[in-house]
């Protein structure tokens, strides 16, 4: 095969074959095409789309680039996988949660970059977290404790690692069959049998409205079932941070404040819907009522929180931040946010915020860009709420005192207010199964 022509009936609109797109990836992967072929096959990739079929062909050569992982009959793997948020924590108290109802969670995650955070930079800034394992050793780690955190190893699917990476200098991040193949491979490779996917929907995300979320949607699904997989996907708006704390340290204390079952609204829905999703999925709850409350349940009992310790242990961590915030990475100097307008909060623009904080190392603007654990930003407004100018609004945490006042700067100016009442947001905006498809 000739990979010009491949490029070439691509970029034509024609469809490839099993084998062409086995010959593109591998002949890639060996070094025999080139970064400039593959920049041209993903725009070209980027402009015509893909078929589920293909989907199906290049996510399957995705996974048989690294090793699969496979658990034993009978053990009943979940996980969840968000497209991204500003200040999304919820893998933090998700995992503890389902693993304490009795699910396995292989949960590979990946690191922060641009305006939104990654989980394992999260779990870094617990002292002495480890989160770079074999997959054997994560396959043993997560049947031992039932969860596991950990990042994506040179056995996973490498192939995806090294086309995201493309991807990501070609801006050809954002076409629905790359981002299934890349997702999907991934989650598939891990073990999990059922996974719930939160696809952000709104300015700041991939999927900037509910219809286009919704075609992607329908690829991840068809993709999981492919492979066995039961897909739930749950829409959800993305227009404004959740929780109130951003920065690595900082999102690890709200998460274990709410596995002390001290929540703010809009985490609790979420984390309530992803993870009685995923319950449902596995059979182990009847209906949704039935498993919010088996969710509710270990927070009330302590039994999420004791997990989340024992994973902390497991992985290296010191535990006893759980009970002393003080154990976590300090920032030197806590500045006050007050409100600068009067009015209704009318939009959040989260991108921005997400920005504004990589100016105090919260967040990385480049791969090698370092962290400062202790930064970011606890902020209280959410839509509809009324603002009188010189309120306090929140508090911004850094190490570097004029970052941290052109951050507060740039975070004031992401809070759109309108002269009159705004109504509240809805949080969650649909969910999709097969089902829904057939
Ligand atoms: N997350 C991934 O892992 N891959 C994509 O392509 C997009 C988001």
């Amino acid at each position: 095969m000739n990979p010009v022509e491949l490029i070439l009936k691509k970029r034509n609109g024609y469809v490839l074959t099993t084998d062409e797109i086995n010959f593109f990836i591998n002949s890639y992967l060996s070094g025999a095409i080139t970064e400039y072929q593959m920049s041209a096959f993903l725009m070209a990739v980027y402009f015509q789309g893909m078929l589920p079929d293909e989907i199906t062909a290049l996510t399957d050569c995705y996974i048989r680039s690294g090793k699969r992982i496979e658990f034993p009959e009978g053990v009943i793997t979940a996980d969840k996988h968000s497209t991204g948020g500003v200040g999304d924590k919820i893998s933090l108290m998700l995992a503890p949660i389902a693993a304490a109802c009795g699910l396995t969670v292989p949960m590979i995650s990946g690191r922060g970059l641009g305006h939104t955070g990654g989980t394992l930079d999260k779990l870094e800034a617990i002292p002495g977290f480890q989160t770079s394992y074999s997959m054997e050793q994560f396959r043993d780690l997560t049947l031992k404790h039932g969860v596991c955190l950990v990042g994506q190893s040179e056995q996973l699917v490498p192939a995806d690692k090294r086309i995201y990476a493309l991807r990501d200098v070609t801006a050809t991040v954002e076409s629905p069959g790359l981002i299934t193949a890349s997702i999907m491979s991934k989650k598939i490779a891990e073990g999990a049998r059922h996974l719930v996917i939160d696809l952000k929907v709104g300015s700041g995300a991939f999927m900037p409205t509910l219809s286009r979320a919704k075609e992607l949607a329908e690829l991840l699904i068809r993709t999981g079932h492919a492979f066995g997989q039961q897909v739930t996907v749950v829409f959800t708006n993305m227009n404004a941070p959740l929780g109130t704390h951003i920065g690595n340290a900082l999102e690890v204390i709200e998460a274990i404040e709410y596995l002390k079952g001290n929540f703010l609204p809009d985490t609790q829905e979420i984390t309530e819907a992803l993870t009685a999703e995923m319950l449902l999925s596995a059979g182990l709850a009847k209906d949704y009522e039935e498993a919010v409350q088996h969710v509710r349940k270990v927070i009330a009992d302590g039994s999420a929180l004791q997990k989340f310790r024992e994973i902390i242990i497991a992985q290296g961590g010191d535990a006893a931040v759980c009970d002393d915030y003080s154990r976590f990475a300090p920032a030197k100097y806590e500045l006050p946010i007050l409100a600068n307008q009067d009015g209704y909060l009318q939009s959040i623009d989260s991108r921005s915020i997400g920005y504004a904080l990589i100016g105090v190392k919260a967040g990385r603007m480049q791969v090698s860009d370092s962290l400062d654990y202790g930064s970011g930003a606890i902020l209280y407004p959410k839509v509809g709420d009324q603002f009188t100018s010189g309120q306090p609004i929140g508090t911004l945490f850094c190490n570097d005192q004029a970052a941290g006042e052109k951050a507060i700067e740039r975070i004031l100016s992401a809070f759109h207010l309108s002269p009159d009442p705004v109504p509240k947001e809805e949080l969650i905006l649909g969910r999709m199964t097969l089902a829904d498809l057939q």
